[in-house]
């Protein structure tokens, strides 16, 4: 495993970090609390560090309470990330970032992930209806009392972040970024490079699609929310499974898989401190561990960087 520096907090975090989203259970099926324990047991044995959960993550807290069980005994070994200001009411998603709720949300999470502090917090995603001052100072307050370790937002554009950095030290930003999603290359990243903000991204497999596993005419079970997602479906998802198809022998050069190519390209790319892979079985994060301590050659990285931009552009 690699390990960098997440921006000036202090503290270090593996390259591959690991997503404990869909072990939560909401909007993906197939999820067993053993298999996500092992796996989340394989992430730490396999030198991850930084396992990132959230609130939100399942109606009420069970990815939080999955990752506390898994870590006790391992606390000391682990960089533990998590998130407020986002709840569930019923099945609605609401957002909240206010001092009230926010102080709520980290007792609440302490308690679920059965610890008295948590390495890095983060803001979920913006609230409008707050101001981002209040949300920062009631961070820097838990920062002050231990609570918390670090500060980080999530979803936050580049104006977003230099509000909330006026009040409060900003240590990192979580967004989305996969060879489909660049978006954050215009701003966001030349901005956290520019301030030293650590990035750590989601979705570099987008939700398993750039394995390539999922072809043409895939249905996931009931209750999938990727049966819904346009980049499943007709000409988007032919387009990007031809390109995968072009990637593969560059990925059988390294004897890796594409979803370790994927990865591997997507912690390759500058900013980017870490990546979180969701996984919720021991063998995808054995695969997923694998995907950095190596390199490409100048000519694969060339190669691979122009199919990125056919599939991206
Ligand atoms: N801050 C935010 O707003 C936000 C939003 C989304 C996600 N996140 C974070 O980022 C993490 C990553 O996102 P994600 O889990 O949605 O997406 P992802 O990492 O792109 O995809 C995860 C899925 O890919 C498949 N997979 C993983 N490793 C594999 C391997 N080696 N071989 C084959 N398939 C593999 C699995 O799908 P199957 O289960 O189908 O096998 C897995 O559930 C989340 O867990 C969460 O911690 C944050």
């Amino acid at each position: 495993m690699e390990y960098r520096a997440l921006g000036e907090s202090g503290l270090s975090v593996s390259v591959i970090g690991m997503g404990c989203w869909p072990m939560a259970g909401v909007g993906w099926t197939g999820i067993d609390d053993n298999a996500s324990l092992a796996a989340l047991e394989s992430a730490m044995d396999g030198g991850i560090t930084l396992i990132d959960t959230a609130y939100m993550y399942g109606r009420s807290g069970e990815s939080e309470r999955l990752v506390g069980r898994a870590i006790s005994g391992r606390r000391d070994e682990i960089v533990l990330a998590t998130k407020c200001g986002l709840y569930w009411d019923g099945t609605t998603l609401l957002r909240d970032s206010s001092r009230k709720r926010v102080l709520e949300q980290v007792e609440e999470s302490l308690r679920r992930l059965n610890t008295d502090y948590i390495d890095l917090y983060q803001v979920h995603a913006p609230d409008e209806n707050t101001p981002f001052e209040e949300t920062a100072v009631t961070l820097a307050e838990l920062k002050e009392q231990g609570k918390i370790r670090a500060i980080g937002v999530s979803n936050y554009d580049v104006a977003q972040m230099e509000d909330f950095a006026r009040h409060a030290p900003l240590h990192s930003d979580q967004p989305p970024y996969n060879m489909l999603i660049r978006d954050i290359e215009a701003q966001i990243l030349p901005h956290c490079r520019d301030n030293n903000i650590g990035v750590i991204s989601y979705w570099p497999l987008y939700k398993g699609l750039l394995t390539g596993k999922y072809g043409r005419g895939h249905r996931f079970p009931e209750g999938d929310s990727r049966n819904d997602d346009p980049r499943f479906q007709g000409e988007e998802l032919a387009r990007t499974l031809d390109m995968l198809g072009r990637m593969k022998s560059i990925a059988d050069e390294y004897g890796k898989s594409l979803a370790q190519l994927v990865i591997h390209w997507t912690s390759r790319q500058p900013g980017i401190t870490s990546v979180l892979c969701g996984a919720t079985r021991p063998a995808q994060v054995e695969q997923n561990v694998d995907s950095v301590g190596w390199e490409l050659s100048d000519e694969h990285r060339t190669q691979l960087d122009g199919l990125v931009s056919e599939l991206g552009g």
